[in-house]
Order: structure tokens, then sequence, then C-alpha cells
């Protein structure tokens, strides 16, 4: 799967420790998330066109590089999403953000939408779709069914912990979406959680039950 990247930063490999572990409050679960968002969107904003223009340093002028090419837009699914925005937006400042709220039916493990507002200008923007469980895929598909529906193109999905089950889901559903995963976990359990996984990203981040 060659539009699958996983990610073996140490940093990040020792922030989603702390992520993973059941000690870990609201607060610090948070702080980490944040962190790790920060740290994903580093290494996937590399391929960044860039574009000399002139500029004079106080020793005299100069050509250097700054961003150019298409504009960012971060694009959370609701609620867990959220939180590894502000970790982008910490690189990112001018990104625009849109919201896709869904929920997974916990009979059916189906997602249901429930909101969608995106930057009017989706279809010229590199999007980010971020959230940070990709269990059996089903947000992931929906949420991306969704806003290429509204006219997205360029499309990269970044999550903090994967189930080979929704990677296989989902690249097979957007063969065109780049999917950059912190760790690829084991596999879901009977009720479709990510094992070991981290237990309800939503449940952790806004200290829900
Ligand atoms: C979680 C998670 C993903 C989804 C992943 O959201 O944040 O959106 O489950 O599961 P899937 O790959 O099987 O679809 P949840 O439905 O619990 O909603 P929440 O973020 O509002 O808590
Ligand atoms: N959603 C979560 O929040 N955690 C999982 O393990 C699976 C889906």
């Amino acid at each position: 799967m060659s539009n699958v990247h996983v990610f073996d930063h140490p940093l990040i490999q020792h922030k989603l420790t702390y992520i993973r572990d059941v000690n870990t409050g609201t607060k610090e679960f948070r702080e980490l998330v944040d962190e790790v968002a920060t740290l994903m969107a580093y290494e996937i904003t590399r391929d960044l066109q860039l574009q000399e223009i002139e500029i004079e340093t106080p020793i005299g002028p100069a050509k250097s590089n700054v961003i150019a090419g298409k504009k960012l837009g971060i694009i959370p699914i609701l609620r867990a999403g959220l939180g590894m925005v502000e970790g982008i937006l910490e690189l990112i400042p001018a990104a625009r953000v849109g919201h896709v709220g869904l929920y997974r039916d916990p009979e059916t493990l189906k997602p249901v939408e429930y909101y969608v507002k995106l930057p009017n200008d989706v279809a010229e923007r590199r999007l980010i779709v971020v959230d940070p469980m990709l269990a059996t895929g089903g947000s992931a598909v929906e949420a991306i069914n969704s806003i290429k529906k509204r006219g997205a193109k360029n499309i990269t999905f970044m999550c903090l912990v994967a189930a080979p089950e929704g990677v296989e889901v989902l690249t097979e559903a957007h063969p065109d979406v780049d999917v950059y995963i912190a760790a690829m976990d084991e596999k879901l359990n009977e009720d479709g959680y990510i094992v070991p996984g981290l237990g309800d990203a939503g449940d952790r981040l806004f200290g829900t039950k």
C-alpha cells in the first residue's frame, strides 16, 4: 500500500505511549495529542511547494524561499478530530478549518453524519482530514465521501492509531488519498475498538463517558 505511511519518529512513538496509557488524565492526554499532531504535520508538509522571493537582510539583498502552491485546509472529524487541530495550526496558522460531524452507531458501528461545514474554496485547497482513530474505517470513508461530494480533490488523511482492517477499507474506497498513521495496531475487538489502541479517543479528550 504505497500511499500508507507509518511514522517511526522516536518523539511520536514516545508521546503515543503516554497517550495510550490508561493512567494518563484528560489534561495530559489533550496536550500529548496536540504535540503529536504538530510533529505529524511537520512530517507531512515536507512536500509543500516553495517559491523564491527577493528580500533584504540586514547585510544586503537575498533570494529566499516561501511556501507557495495550494493553500491548506484542516478537516477534523468531530468530535475527536478536534483534538488534533490546534497542533497543526501551530505550524500552519493560516489554514482554514472545516468540520465533518460523524458518530459511530454503537450497535451497527456505521457512521452517522450530523454536521458539515467547509471552507467555500474547498476544491482549491490541499485538505488534511484528521481523526485520532481509524478503526473499521467507516467514519474516515464517509467523511471523505462527504467532502469529495462538496468538491474536495486533494486530500490527505492523518490519524494516531489505525487497525489494519480500517486501513484496508479506507485505501480501497479512496486510493487517491495519502494516509499517515502514527502507529499501526494489531486488530479490532468484537466491539470495534482498536487493540491495544487507546480506548475511546473522544471520551478521553473531552472527559466524557
Ligand atoms: C471515533 C473516532 C472515529 C471513529 C473511528 O469517533 O474518533 O471518528 O470512532 O471508528 P471507525 O473507523 O470504526 O468509524 P466516535 O464515533 O466515537 O465519535 P466521537 O469522536 O464523537 O467520540
Ligand atoms: N473509536 C475510538 O475512539 N476508539 C477505538 O478504539 C475505535 C473507535
